[in-house]
Parts: C-alpha cells; sequence; structure tokens
C-alpha cells in the first residue's frame, strides 16, 4: 500500500449564514501522487486546500499532514508545520515587486532560516530561469513570474506541493512550460496537488478527483 500523505475524514467547512463549502468529505492522497482535484466554479476546491495548508480550520472532521492532525494543532503550531512542510503556488504569483527572482526566492528560505545563495540560484535553473535571477517581476512574463513562484514554494523541500490554478492565467505555451515543471518535480518524487477545471491539463496528473457541492463525486486513476 503507498503511503499517504494526506488523511481526510468526515470533513466539513461551513460558511456563515448557510454555505457548505465542503460536506462531509473522505479522501487519502499518497506520497508520490500527482493528485488533480477538478470540479465547477463552487464546488469546493480551494475550500480544501486552504485547509489542507493550514489557511482555514475545519468546522468539524480530521486532516493529517504527513501523520500529524491538524485540527489539534494551535496557530503557531500551524504556522510551523507549513512553513516547513508546504509548497504553496497559486493563480496569482504574489511576488514581491521590488525583489528580484532570486531574492523572492530566498526570502522563503530566509524564514525556513536556511539561506545557501546556491541552492536559491540551482532551483530558478530547474525552472528554467538560470538568466532571469536578477530580473525583478515587472521585468519577467507571466510565465516566469509563475516559474519563479514554483522555485519558491520548493526551495525549503516541501512534502507536498498544493498548487490552485496555477496555470489559469497564463496562455497555452506559457501554462504548459509550468507545466513541465510540476512534471519535473513529481518525476522527482514530488506529491502534488494540482487544482484545474481544465481536462487537458488533468491528464497531467496520476488521478483524478472530482468534487461537487462539497463531497467528491468521481474519482480514477490513470492507467497506465
Ligand atoms: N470566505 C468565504 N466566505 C463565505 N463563503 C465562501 C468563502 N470561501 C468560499 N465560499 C463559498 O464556498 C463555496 C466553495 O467555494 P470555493 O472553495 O472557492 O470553490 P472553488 O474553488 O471550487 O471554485 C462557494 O459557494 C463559495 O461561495
Ligand atoms: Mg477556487
Amino acid at each position: 500500500m503507498d503511503k499517504v500523505a494526506v488523511s481526510i475524514k468526515g470533513l466539513v467547512k461551513t460558511y456563515p449564514p448557510d454555505t457548505r463549502a465542503i460536506s462531509g468529505l473522505d479522501l487519502d492522497i499518497y506520497q508520490g501522487d500527482w493528485t488533480v482535484l477538478m470540479g465547477a466554479s463552487g464546488s469546493g476546491k480551494t475550500t480544501l486546500l486552504n485547509m489542507i495548508s493550514c489557511m482555514e480550520r475545519p468546522t468539524s472532521g480530521t486532516i493529517e499532514v504527513l501523520g500529524k492532525d491538524l485540527t489539534s494543532m494551535s496557530d503557531r503550531e500551524l504556522t510551523v508545520f507549513r512553513r516547513n512542510n508546504i509548497g504553496i503556488v497559486f493563480q496569482q504569483y504574489n511576488l514581491i515587486p521590488y525583489l528580484t527572482a532570486l531574492e523572492n526566492v530566498e526570502i522563503a528560505q530566509f524564514f525556513h532560516s536556511v539561506v545557501d545563495k546556491g541552492s536559491a540560484q540551482n532551483v530558478l535553473t530547474e525552472v528554467g530561469l538560470a538568466d532571469r535571477l536578477g530580473h525583478t517581476p515587472t521585468k519577467l512574463s507571466g510565465g516566469e513570474q509563475q516559474r519563479v513562484s514554483i522555485a519558491r514554494a520548493v526551495i525549503n523541500e516541501p512534502s507536498i506541493i498544493l498548487a490552485d490554478e496555477p496555470t489559469g492565467n497564463l496562455d497555452r505555451s506559457n501554462g504548459k512550460k509550468v507545466m513541465e515543471v510540476l512534471a519535473k518535480l513529481h518525476r522527482k518524487g514530488q506529491t502534488i496537488l494540482f487544482v484545474t477545471h481544465d481536462t487537458e491539463l488533468a491528464r497531467w496528473g496520476d488521478r483524478v478527483i472530482t468534487l461537487s457541492d462539497g463531497r467528491v463525486i468521481a474519482d480514477d486513476r490513470k492507467v497506465n
């Protein structure tokens, strides 16, 4: 049996007055898998990711990441846990505008209390940006900015990468480059949970989970 990276049991998230964003969800995500989360807008994909990344707390139910129960942790413990174990990539790149590509990656290392210039440079080289280290975000294309944000997400070697529609703002060719970077990380064993509503992009993953009204309605593993 494959090792479980994330184990979710009986998860519910409600927003006042009466939105049930996640409505009793059970799900295991396996280490080394590229799991794709699909579903219509409003089906609960972002809410689920926000709870796995410890940004929001469930209304009820439990989430274990690497065997640690997030629901029993204090806010402080959650912050430390996220920093050490979870890499997040959003649709928006969220880079710091006055820092270079290299500095944007180094700042993530700084918060992890390790600054090793070599490794930030290596990760940016991995994502194909060796010749863009000194560029600030406005001098980079959207696809390049997203690759900097992936480098920032992986610099501290997270156990899992959560990516919420990371190619949503990109044209096809830049989107493909971002997917290729994720595929390369996946080949090296990185666990990825990837949200998209694009069936073409879903094919890059090993397993596709479909949500509807905060519940799993389909769970398909790719047959190779
Ligand atoms: N902070 C919030 N406050 C109130 N309702 C929210 C909040 N975040 C999400 N929702 C609602 O929860 C449901 C699921 O939203 P979301 O997780 O963003 O879906 P998706 O990412 O699949 O489009 C939607 O009905 C949305 O309007
Ligand atoms: Mg969303």
